[in-house]
């Protein structure tokens, strides 16, 4: 093969998919293998993690996919997805324009959580006795971002956010089942403890899903993208009811309401 034959087909590398006429295979895997076979969480897994998750494990980001895809009208990723679904605008557009609204205070809170439970864990493994782990991360977590953290809190749901709880159940019964190991359940609830000493604090539906990305080894930045997946199943939701509906260029306000002119 000449040079310049080699430079273009290295220009793009993956080790996700092996395609060529006759033949898709993801990870070594022929799809012919997968399909029928393999859970979409599975399926998810595989490509973003490299490998085939046992059941069990893809069971355990399933529910975390489960626990994350909605959150109403009033949350701002839905709001703008049935905005944009009003203007004449195809679905996917709508979807993105939801996605987009992901950020690290609405959704994306996830991956700093995440990072939150790896650094305080990375210093349980360097010696630290749990306790003064969670406060030293703590602490190096408010001297780099302020008092607010991530996965912790909520507007509405107050003292506790039910999709929590649930979640840190399901995390409980794994790790009894040796499906993982528990570590970041327990550096999850610790976290709030800590933050709850002066008026109750709820772990959020980010560090709830922290905690199992965490105990699944994903790596923080990917929590964020799999919080996206699961929400976006809202987004399409919501975009194509307000489909069903109608509607032309409907605003955040009803019609009747205006926003307040501060006088110049
Ligand atoms: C979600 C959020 C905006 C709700 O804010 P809120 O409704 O103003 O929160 P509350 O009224 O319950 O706050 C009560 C007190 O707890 C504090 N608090 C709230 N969330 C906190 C957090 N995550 N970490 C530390 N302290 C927090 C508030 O500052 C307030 O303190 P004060 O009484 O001294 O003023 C806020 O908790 C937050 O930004 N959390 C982190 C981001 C996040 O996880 N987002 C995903 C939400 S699903």
């Amino acid at each position: 093969m000449s040079d310049d034959a080699d430079a273009i087909r290295n220009w793009w590398r993956t080790s996700i998919i092996d395609m060529e006429p006759g033949k898709i295979a993801f990870r070594g895997h022929p799809i012919e293998d997968l399909i029928g076979n393999v859970s979409f969480p599975q399926m998810i897994w595989l490509m973003t993690a490299g490998r085939l998750a046992l059941p069990e494990e893809a069971a355990l980001l399933e529910a975390a996919l489960v626990a994350g895809v909605d959150h109403g009208p009033q949350a701002p990723s839905i709001a703008a997805a049935r905005m944009t679904a009003t203007c004449g605008v195809g679905l996917n557009n709508a979807m993105a324009n939801g996605v987009n609204m992901l950020g690290d205070v609405h959704g994306g809170a996830g991956e700093q959580c995440a990072e939150l439970y790896y650094d305080i864990n990375a210093r349980i493994e360097f010696g630290e006795a749990f306790d003064d782990a969670v406060q030293s991360g703590l602490d190096a977590w408010r001297a780099q971002n302020g008092k607010i953290v991530s996965g912790f809190g909520h507007r509405f749901h107050k003292p506790i956010d039910p999709r929590a709880p649930r979640l840190m159940t399901i995390v409980r019964d794994a790790a009894k089942a040796g499906t993982v190991k528990g570590r970041y359940a327990d550096i999850g609830e610790a976290v709030q403890a800590n933050l709850s000493t002066r008026k109750p604090l709820a772990m959020n539906i980010d560090g709830a899903t922290a905690v199992i990305f965490c105990e699944l080894g994903f790596p923080a930045p990917l929590s964020r993208g799999l919080f996206c997946l699961s929400r976006s199943v809202g987004i399409l939701s919501h975009a194509w009811e307000q489909m069903q509906q109608g509607g032309r260029n409907k605003g955040p306000m009803p019609p009747a309401y205006l926003p307040k002119y501060d006088k110049v």
